[in-house]
């Protein structure tokens, strides 16, 4: 049976496309933080789908994780077919206001890892000649951001590195897709420190289901890049047809507002 990793399995986007893959046959590896919450997810994947869904609690900002994990699947003969780069999170307020192990743990977390592990099975993929990598970015990825600075910057990096990876992998059997989603009701805004109801009174709010079925057909379709929601597909044209400047104008005078 294929097997599937996903990062950041433990709530919101993670956990949805965990349900996706299981209802596809995919055996699973959980990862994130949350040890209670992975097993419960595991169990209730394994009882219903009939899959194996072990899972890897782990914290992937860490040093040297991405690392552990990989050498402990293969010790395991486990094979990753599917890598699922979800795990992320932001952090609301001015850059120099803000929290600098944060920022850190951010960096770290949304793009060293999330390269990390691609480089390390994405090896492992083409050298099999087969695999896909589905990396989380965001509509975040299309402008700055002011007062979210570091998050925005990193799903910029998401977005471009996805592409450009897959670009390089053309024609080996391993695929890239960068998934973009819009204002997605998850506790992202809450570890954000925003106030979500805010939020999603004057953004919306997508449902997490919706966005990892959208995610999971790009990835099985190996597209390059997938946005999730009109507001996010609109928000993707109109950024490439202001200035940047007005752009990250716009998006600074939102998110001024949504502490
Ligand atoms: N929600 C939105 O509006 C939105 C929009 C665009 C893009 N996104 C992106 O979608 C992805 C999923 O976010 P979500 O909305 O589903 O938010 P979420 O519900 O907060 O989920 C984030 C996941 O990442 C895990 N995680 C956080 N820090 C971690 C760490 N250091 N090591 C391992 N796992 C860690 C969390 O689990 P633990 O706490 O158990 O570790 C959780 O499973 C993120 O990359 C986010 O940037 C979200």
């Amino acid at each position: 049976m294929a097997v599937a990793l996903v990062t950041g399995a433990s709530g919101g986007i993670g956990t949805e496309l965990c349900d996706i893959l299981a209802a596809h046959g995919y055996d699973l590896v959980l990862v994130a933080r949350s040890e209670a919450k992975l097993r419960a997810l595991s169990e209730r994947l394994e009882g219903t789908y009939g899959i194996t869904a072990p899972i890897f609690p782990v914290d992937l900002a860490e040093p040297g994780v991405a690392d552990t994990l990989h050498d402990a699947l293969a010790e395991q003969g486990i094979s990753v077919d599917v890598l699922a780069n979800n795990a992320g999170f932001g952090d609301h307020g001015a850059f120099l206001d803000s929290d600098w192990p944060r920022q850190e743990e951010m960096v770290k977390l949304n793009i060293l890892a999330l390269m990390r592990l691609a480089y390390l099975f994405g090896n492992d993929m083409r050298r099999r000649g087969a695999g896909r990598i589905l990396n989380v970015a965001s509509v975040a990825a299309f402008t700055a951001g002011p007062y979210m600075p570091v998050y925005f910057a990193s799903k910029a990096f998401v977005l471009s590195f996805s592409q450009a990876l897959g670009e390089e992998l053309r024609g080996s059997g391993v695929t890239v897709t960068a998934l973009c989603p819009g204002t997605t009701a998850t506790g992202f805004w809450g570890a954000a420190g925003m106030d979500a109801g805010n939020v999603f009174s004057l953004m919306g709010a997508q449902s997490p289901r919706a966005v990892a079925e959208l995610g999971f057909a790009g990835l099985m379709a190996g597209k390059p890049v997938v946005v999730h929601s009109l507001p996010a597909k609109l928000a993707n044209v109109a950024a490439r047809l202001v200035p940047r400047r007005v752009s990250t104008w716009i998006c600074g005078q939102v998110l001024k507002r949504r502490g």
